[in-house]
């Protein structure tokens, strides 16, 4: 099931974190596709030269980077899963770590690009953003080939392409996968790019009211504020003195700023696995807060966090993508903060009424109270017995 035969090998891939109840795949027919067009496998021209500097943007699970590894491919990611996954899937092919070399989004890009593949992210704004940072590391001769599912490529898809790289066009559909061809055109001025986005939050959002939140490309609700975490913000519990708050998936970080500028003694530690996600909060926090503590950690949930750390957990869990993905990680995150917090310290957690939170967290916490709820949102609150 997890086996992508390529003409380089054959890998056994999974995802990060690894679980044998996982069902699914940690390639797609995008990555499948993307491998044969290189190889010159698919009848459509001769096979790619990969001798030159090799770029992987978007790698989901680090397929592309791992079949890739004998060409030493830089792999530039937002995803803290997809770089661990990517180090488990090198070792698993026997491959040593430093076959390949693995930036975030937030590290300088490589300075010359030869071959320029992108995994289509699910973000326009994180293509967007990706493709500018990247673009002035192409040259006339740069070969840039995209690759998605039908269903994640769209006119603005190649829009952007055609805008910041150069003429662009598509390749016939296979598997319900496309592949996207640009020719680097070094004449374009793309012009700067729109991000990182601010806004700020209206007073009419309970602790949050008259924050700026600062957003770079692709983190959750980007744009505006979640009415969830609206919600969380208009019931955030009050801390006294050098409690230790975690934000735990904390996007552009009002949550855990909030309770930072109502108590500027707390020490706030913010966790999210998007390096976007990370470097927002980060931004957000120095907007609001001159002299309060703050630790910004790019990890899987508070796999990271000493067991009895912590007093007061908020969090907003992922939903919206895959569900099996997302009720797991979920789990992951209640899971995480019970080991985390200290005996008597609590978990905040705010959700769609339908997604069953309280069930999960009477099992794992042994209570579970709701402390808020209106038509859509429930906010529940667990607390760690000793
Ligand atoms: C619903 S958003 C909430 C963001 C922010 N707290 C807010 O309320 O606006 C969920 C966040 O969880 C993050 N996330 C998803 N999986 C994660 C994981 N395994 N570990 C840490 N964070 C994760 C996402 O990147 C996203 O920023």
């Amino acid at each position: 099931m997890n086996r992508l035969s390529t003409s380089w090998g054959e890998y056994d891939l999974t995802r990060f974190p690894e679980d044998p109840r996982d069902t699914l795949r940690a390639w797609s027919a995008a990555d499948a596709y993307l491998l044969r067009h290189l190889a010159g496998d698919e009848g459509d021209g001769e096979p790619i030269a990969l001798d030159g500097a090799v770029a992987v943007v978007g790698d989901r699970w680090g397929a592309l980077t791992t079949a890739l590894a004998a060409h030493r491919p830089v792999q530039i990611t937002d995803s803290h899963l997809a770089r661990q996954a990517t180090l488990a899937n090198l070792a698993r092919a026997g491959l040593p770590a430093d076959e390949a070399r693995l930036l975030t989004t937030r590290d300088t890009p490589p300075e010359r690009v030869d071959v320029l593949l992108v995994r289509v992210p699910k973000s326009l704004a994180l293509l967007e953003d990706q493709l500018r940072r990247i673009a002035p590391a192409l040259h006339a001769g740069t070969v840039v080939v995209g690759t998605g599912m039908v269903t994640e490529i769209h006119t603005s898809t190649l829009e952007l392409f055609e805008r910041i790289v150069g003429p662009t066009r598509t390749s016939l559909a296979r598997q319900k996968a496309r592949l996207i061809f640009s020719t680097p055109d070094p004449e374009l001025r793309p012009g700067p790019s729109p991000w990182p986005h601010s806004y700020v939050l209206p007073d009419d959002s309970g602790a949050g009211a008259g924050l700026t939140a600062v957003n770079h490309a692709g983190i959750f609700c980007a744009e505006r504020l979640d009415i969830g975490t609206r919600f969380l913000l208009e019931h955030l519990p009050s801390t006294s003195g050098d409690a230790h708050v975690v934000d735990l998936g904390c996007g552009n970080g009002v949550l855990g700023t909030a309770a930072a500028v109502a108590n500027p003694e707390a020490r706030v530690t913010f966790v999210d696995e998007s390096y976007q996600a990370v470097a927002s909060a980060e931004a957000t926090f120095r907007a609001n807060t001159a002299a309060a503590k703050g630790e910004f950690v790019a990890a899987d949930a508070l796999t990271a966090m000493p067991p009895d750390s912590v007093d007061l957990v908020l969090n907003n869990p992922p939903f919206h993508s895959h569900q099996a993905t997302t009720d797991a990680t979920a789990q992951r995150m209640f899971r995480g903060a019970r080991d985390a917090l200290r005996p008597g310290g609590e978990l905040w957690v705010v959700g769609n009424r339908h997604l069953g939170y309280h069930v999960r967290l009477k099992r794992l916490f042994g209570n579970v109270e709701v402390a808020a709820s209106n038509r859509k949102f429930v906010i529940l609150r667990a607390v760690r017995r000793a």
